[in-house]
């Protein structure tokens, strides 16, 4: 029987039209899908759309539609972009499907016959964004949301508890029984923190809005809905016929979780202690991945530079793209997309090192053996094959722990052996001089690099991996796999096709770049952008201003304002500074808290927006993007920058 792989994307809320955050988070899911399946795994690859929840229903009452005719609208546009994007699941869940909701009572029924549910009253800070409670303590400022920043209301409601506090010690015990257990190995600590500092029972059911799962006949309490986390993270059973026969169960538990940081508390905490109530076992994998900003800004529909991945792949391919973010940042860390970056990707590893030496070899191959080459085993290339094993021996711990930037580094040398086996052989001054066997011996070599690197990479890149197998003559299948990569072989003999280049170098930027979405700069920016020798400051005038070097320990957006953040910042004087900083569009509070700093630290105190700020913070600023100023290694807090 064949070993089983379930891996799952999250269910994407019907409030917002599919982007790159998304797109990213079910490419990650679909490339380990792929990859299970070529080692010959039965795979079950689950996505889906959240659709119920206080959100969805203000959304679609802003637009005047029903909630259920707002969800399905919205969840199509899921479906057709993964469906364009070839990216094949085994099922698509909806939350409003009806195995869900029956699956979704089952686990409520199941988890109060286990006593972990009982009634209680409630009354607390509630953001509706987030569809979280939150503890005073856990608020910023008094009352804005510690995830998002918005304002929190008070909500105060007669509610069925779920007995989280009981699973403290167990979730802890958990997190220490496998170190890989969420990835990045980084984010755990935050998650332990978490535990450790206290589970209060979670509050798991609402009576203030209706779109929802009602509950199930046992607690004969129909005023009350079930809470849209506990109905959302259910879909991963649900999905599998929890509740309703089960009939694939036997995928459970997830492999992985693919998720993004933001909602990792809810996958590291929650979660796991519904399963424990439930007695189901505990997902393998919990992998959280960082947050996309384009051209170094966030990303919001106001501002018009939300990226739609469709426009992206049309424009580049999807192959191209999905190389691009899965190369170009490591796991688990904010990922910037820059057209430029991407085309520099596109024009270097793809089109130079990939695509060139396909072109190669096939351009030989055609020249000296009409495309038919066949090895006669010549002692050669030994050092070059014993260098090839040993990098595709040590990728698979890099892709199991998602660490894809790395993986396709080193599969990029598999890629610059082959080339440099051409340049440092010169096949072309061999055929002078007769010596056509090794000259076959040699392409045999790099047409073996190429299905080699073809099966490794075809879970990031299908398409082109497809061609690069027509041309070799080769299928990309479990058994090839086998054969080429687990046991390490070598093909003696290759009928090639001859094809294209598989990417054209790109030579200008095929989208239009992100609108301008920095404010006008004012006047005096304008007169120092153009600085030249005849408008300079005297070294005195300078020697006026102190730039110091310090640490922010805490960052919050100020009310109201897009722009503003408000900072506390160690200039090393003994107590911290507060600084009203215009760099909200462009940062995350809790992105730079930690971060050091050059600050103006003599700069007249003056209030803006009502908030005394003491001091500037520096940063570089063109049209697009704003960058802070850092020193390049831990400076001191207090040293002066000259
Ligand atoms: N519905 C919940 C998930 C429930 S799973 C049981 C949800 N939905 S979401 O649509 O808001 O977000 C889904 C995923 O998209 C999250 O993993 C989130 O991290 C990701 N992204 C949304 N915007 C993003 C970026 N700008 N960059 C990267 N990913 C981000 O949360």
């Amino acid at each position: 029987m064949k070993d089983k792989f379930f891996v799952t994307s999250p269910i994407y809320y019907v409030n917002d039209v599919p982007h790159i955050g998304h797109a990213y988070t079910t490419i990650i899911a679909a490339v380990l899908a792929r990859e299970a399946a070529l080692r010959g795994k039965e795979v079950f690859f689950l996505t889906g759309t959240d659709e119920h929840g206080q959100k969805i229903e203000q959304a679609a009452a802003s637009r005047g539609e029903t909630p259920a005719v707002y969800a399905e609208k919205i969840s199509a546009k899921f479906r057709e972009m993964w469906d364009y994007f070839g990216i094949k699941y085994t099922r698509f869940i909806r939350t409003t499907d009806a195995d869900h909701k029956a699956g979704v009572q089952a686990a409520f029924e199941k988890m109060w016959q286990n006593g972990d549910i009982y009634k209680g009253e409630f009354e607390g800070h509630y953001c509706v964004s987030c569809e979280a409670f939150w503890t005073d303590t856990q608020l910023m400022d008094g009352e804005l949301c510690p995830d998002c920043g918005k304002a929190t209301t008070i909500l105060k409601e007669e509610n069925y508890f779920f007995k989280l506090s009981k699973y403290q010690d167990r979730l802890l015990e958990w997190y220490a029984s496998d170190e890989n257990l969420i990835l990045p190995k980084s984010r755990k600590n935050e998650v332990v923190r978490f535990a450790q500092g206290g589970l209060q029972d979670l509050s798991i059911t609402r009576t203030t809005f209706e779109w929802g799962v009602k509950l199930p006949a046992i607690a004969s309490d129909p005023k009350h809905i079930i809470y849209v986390w506990l109905d959302a993270l259910m879909n991963y059973v649900t999905a599998l016929g929890y509740g309703t026969g089960g009939k694939n169960m036997d995928f459970w538990a997830a492999d992985y979780h693919i998720i993004g940081k933001d909602i990792l508390r809810f996958h590291a905490v929650y979660w796991p202690a519904f399963l424990m109530s439930l007695n189901l076992a505990l997902p393998k994998r919990i992998a959280a991945h960082g947050w996309w900003t384009r051209d170094g800004a966030k990303m919001s529909k106001s501002k018009g530079n939300v990226i739609n991945p469709r426009e992206v792949a049309d424009a580049y391919s999807l192959d191209a793209f999905s190389y691009f973010m899965l190369r170009d940042v490591p796991f688990g860390q904010d990922g910037d997309f820059a057209q430029k970056a991407l085309v520099d990707r596109i024009n270097g590893d793809l089109a130079n090192d990939l695509g060139n030496l396909l072109n190669r070899l096939l351009g030989m191959a055609e020249k000296y053996f009409a495309l038919a080459i066949k090895a006669v085993n010549l002692p050669r290339f030994g050092e070059e094959k014993k260098q090839t094993d040993a990098i595709i021996e040590g990728l698979a711990p890099l892709f199991e722990s998602l660490q894809f930037h790395r993986y396709l580094e080193e599969l990029w040398r598999v890629f610059t052996i082959g080339n440099k086996a051409i340049n440092d052989f010169k096949p072309w001054e061999k055929m002078k001089t007769g010596d056509s066997d090794q000259v076959a011996e040699l392409l045999v070599f790099v047409a073996n690099l190429l299905a080699k690197g073809a099966i490794l990479l075809a879970p990031i890149m299908p398409s082109k991996c497809a061609a690069i197998a027509a041309a070799l003559g080769i299928a990309i299948n479990a058994e090839t796999r086998k054969n080429l990569i687990e046991q390490g072989g070598w093909i003696a003999n290759f009928t090639l096709t001859k094809r294209d280049p598989l990417f054209a170098r790109v030579e200008a930027l095929l989208l239009p770049e992100a609108p301008n979405i920095a404010a006008e700069s004012s006047v005096a920016e304008k007169s120092l952008a153009s600085a030249t020798l005849q408008n300079c400051v005297s070294i005195d005038d300078f020697a006026k201003v102190a730039i110091k070097v310090g640490t922010i320990l805490s960052a919050k957006k100020v009310e109201k304002s897009a722009k503003l953040l408000l900072l506390s910042v160690d200039l090393g004087e003994g107590g911290a500074r507060q600084i009203v900083s215009g760099i909200s569009e462009f940062y995350e509070p809790e992105a730079i808290v930690g971060a050091q700093v050059c600050v103006i630290a003599n700069l007249k105190p003056a209030k803006i927006m009502g908030i005394e700020s003491e001091g500037m913070i520096l940063a570089a600023k063109d049209k697009n993007s704003l960058k802070l100023i850092r020193p390049e290694s831990l400076t001191e807090n207090g040293t002066l920058v000259k």
